[in-house]
C-alpha cells in the first residue's frame, strides 16, 4: 500500500529532491505527497506552484500530522532544528526520513535516540553518498579483503568557492544553526568512512581556522543584490535559476531569509579549514581535511592496510573562469570538456578508477562509469531505496540513527577539540551505550 508522505521544511532541497521525486509518475505506486509544511508561507506557495500540486499547506506542523494522517514526514528544515520535527513525528506515531545532518549537538541527539527507543518509529538518515556507484565500489572493495588490516586512512575533501561559498551566505555560516562544516558537510564524509570501514570512530584531535570567507574579506555589502562591489566579485550570488528567485527571493517578506548574504560577513562563525586526526575502534587511524574554497570540488582516500593500499578519488566539479548565468555555470563546472583530465588527473573522461596496489605485484584497477548526476548519482538511487524500504538491501546502505549519531559525534568531538586544545573521545561527548 503506497505511504502517505509530507515534506517538512520547502526549501530546495524539500522541493527539488523529494518534492519532485514524489510528485512524479515514479513513485505513484509506493507513495503519495500528503502535505507540506513551512513557517514561511510564501515559500510553501512557491513550493506548491513548483510542485504544481494541490496538496494542502501548513505553517503549523502539529495540525499537518493531525489532518494530514501521514504515516511519514520527510525533514528538510534548517539543521538546527531536525530535532524538533523528528522528536515530534515520533511522539504522534510517524515514521521519519530526516536529511542529513541527524541533528547538530549531542543534546539533541540524545533527545532523538530517546524518542526513537520508546515510540518505535523507524527514523532514516538520507545518506545520499553512500549510494553513488563510486561509493559503492569502494565498499565492495574493502569488504573483499584484499587490504588486509586496515591500518590508517588519508582523506582528503575539497568545496570549491561555488558551492563551498554557498555555505557561507545564509544560515549554515553560524555554529548554532549547521553545527558547522565539521557536522553538517562533514558528516557524509564521517558517514562514508564509518560505513566503508565497518569501524567505529572513538576519539578527535581536531584544528579550525577561517582563512577566506567572513570577517578576512574585502569591503562588502550584506547582500550581493545591493552590494556595491557584487559586479568584480567572483563570490556574488547568481539568481540565474527561477527557482532560488521563487523560494527565496520572492518569500523573503516573510522571514528576512537572504540566499545571497556576503560571504565576507562578520556574522561568519564556521571555519573554512578544517584538519582531524580520528582513531578509530578497529586501530585504524585517519587524517582529514576539508577545505570550503578550492579550485575544484571533490574528494581524494588512500586506505593503508596491511596487505597494500587502496587510492580513490572523484572529481566532481571544477569551477569555470567565467560565471554566466546559474545554471549555465552548474552545467560547465561538471562537464567532460571542464573536467579535462589532462588538467585533472582525477578527472579521467568517463571514468572513475579505485587503484589498489598490493605490497607486492602489480596494480589492480576498478573503473566506475562517471557519474554528473547531483551526489555522484547517490540521489536518484536514494529516491528508490526510499520507495522501497523493503527491498534487499546486502551492502547496508540504509542508514537509522545509529550511522546518524557516529557520523555527527566525530564532527561535535572536533569542534570540542578545536576550543579545548585537546583531543575529545566520543564517550566524552555522550553515553555510547545509548547508540546500541
Ligand atoms: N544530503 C544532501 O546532500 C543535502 C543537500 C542539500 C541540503 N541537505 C539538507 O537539507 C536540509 C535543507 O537544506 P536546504 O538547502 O534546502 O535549506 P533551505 O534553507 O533552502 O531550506 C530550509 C527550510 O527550513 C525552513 N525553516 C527555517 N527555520 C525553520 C524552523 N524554525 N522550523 C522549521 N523550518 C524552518 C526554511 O523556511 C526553509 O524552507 C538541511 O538539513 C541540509 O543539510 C542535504
Amino acid at each position: 500500500m503506497a505511504r502517505n508522505i509530507a515534506i517538512v521544511g520547502t526549501g530546495y532541497r524539500g522541493i527539488t529532491l523529494f518534492g519532485r521525486a514524489l510528485t512524479s509518475t515514479m513513485a505513484a505506486e509506493d507513495a503519495r505527497l500528503v502535505g507540506l509544511y513551512d513557517p514561511n508561507p510564501l515559500r510553501l506557495q512557491a513550493a506548491q506552484r513548483l510542485l504544481q500540486t494541490s496538496v494542502p499547506l501548513f505553517t503549523d506542523f502539529d495540525q499537518l500530522l493531525a489532518e494530514t494522517r501521514c504515516d511519514t514526514v520527510i525533514v528538510t528544515t534548517v539543521d538546527r532544528t531536525h530535532d524538533e520535527f523528528i522528536v515530534r513525528a515520533l511522539k504522534a506515531g510517524v515514521d521519519v526520513i530526516t536529511e542529513k545532518p541527524l541533528t547538530t549537538d549531542a543534546e539533541k541527539l540524545r533527545r532523538i535516540l530517546e524518542a526513537e527507543r520508546q515510540s518505535g518509529r523507524r527514523v532514516t538518515v538520507t545518506f545520499n553518498y553512500r549510494y553513488a556507484p563510486y561509493a559503492t565500489a569502494v565498499r565492495e572493495f574493502l569488504a573483499s579483503g584484499k587490504l588486509g588490516r586496515l591500518t590508517s586512512i588519508q582523506f582528503e575533501w575539497y568545496l570549491d568557492t561555488v558551492h563551498g561559498a554557498d555555505y557561507f551566505r545564509r544560515w549554515h555560516r553560524q555554529v548554532q544553526n549547521s553545527g558547522s562544516l565539521w557536522v553538517h558537510k562533514a558528516t557524509h564524509h564521517f558517514d562514508l568512512v564509518n560505513w566503508w570501514t565497518g569501524q567505529d570512530p572513538v576519539e578527535v584531535f581536531a584544528r579550525g581556522s577561517r582563512q577566506v570567507y567572513g570577517e578576512h574579506g574585502r569591503p562588502h555589502g550584506e547582500r550581493c543584490s545591493t552590494c556595491h562591489v557584487a559586479a568584480d566579485c567572483p563570490f556574488a550570488f547568481d539568481w540565474g535559476d527561477p527557482v532560488l528567485t521563487a523560494l527565496y527571493r520572492e518569500a523573503e517578506a516573510a522571514d528576512g531569509y537572504w540566499r545571497d548574504g556576503c560571504v565576507f560577513s562578520p556574522a561568519v562563525d564556521i571555519w573554512d579549514t578544517m584538519t582531524a586526526s580520528v582513531a578509530y575502534s578497529g586501530g585504524a587511524v585517519m587524517n582529514y581535511a576539508l577545505h570550503a574554497y578550492m579550485p575544484f570540488e571533490g574528494y581524494r582516500i588512500a586506505f593503508n592496510g596491511t596487505q597494500g593500499r587502496l587510492e580513490c578519488g572523484v572529481m566532481e566539479a571544477v569551477t569555470p573562469v567565467t560565471t554566466p548565468n546559474f545554471a549555465e555555470r552548474q552545467r560547465v563546472r561538471t562537464s567532460p570538456d571542464t573536467l579535462r583530465a589532462d588538467q585533472f588527473p582525477l578527472a579521467g573522461g568517463s571514468e572513475d578508477r579505485l587503484v589498489f596496489y598490493p605490497l607486492f605485484g602489480g596494480a589492480e584497477v576498478v573503473t566506475i562509469p562517471r557519474m554528473v548526476e547531483d551526489h555522484g548519482g547517490g540521489d536518484e538511487r536514494l529516491i528508490q531505496a526510499l520507495l522501497h524500504p523493503e527491498a534487499p538491501d546486502p551492502l547496508g546502505h540504509r542508514a537509522g540513527t545509529r550511522a546518524g549519531a557516529y557520523s555527527i559525534l566525530t564532527g561535535i568531538a572536533a569542534r570540542e577539540s578545536i576550543q579545548r586544545g585537546l583531543p575529545v573521545r566520543l564517550e566524552d561527548v555522550i553515553d555510547l551505550n545509548l547508540l546500541q
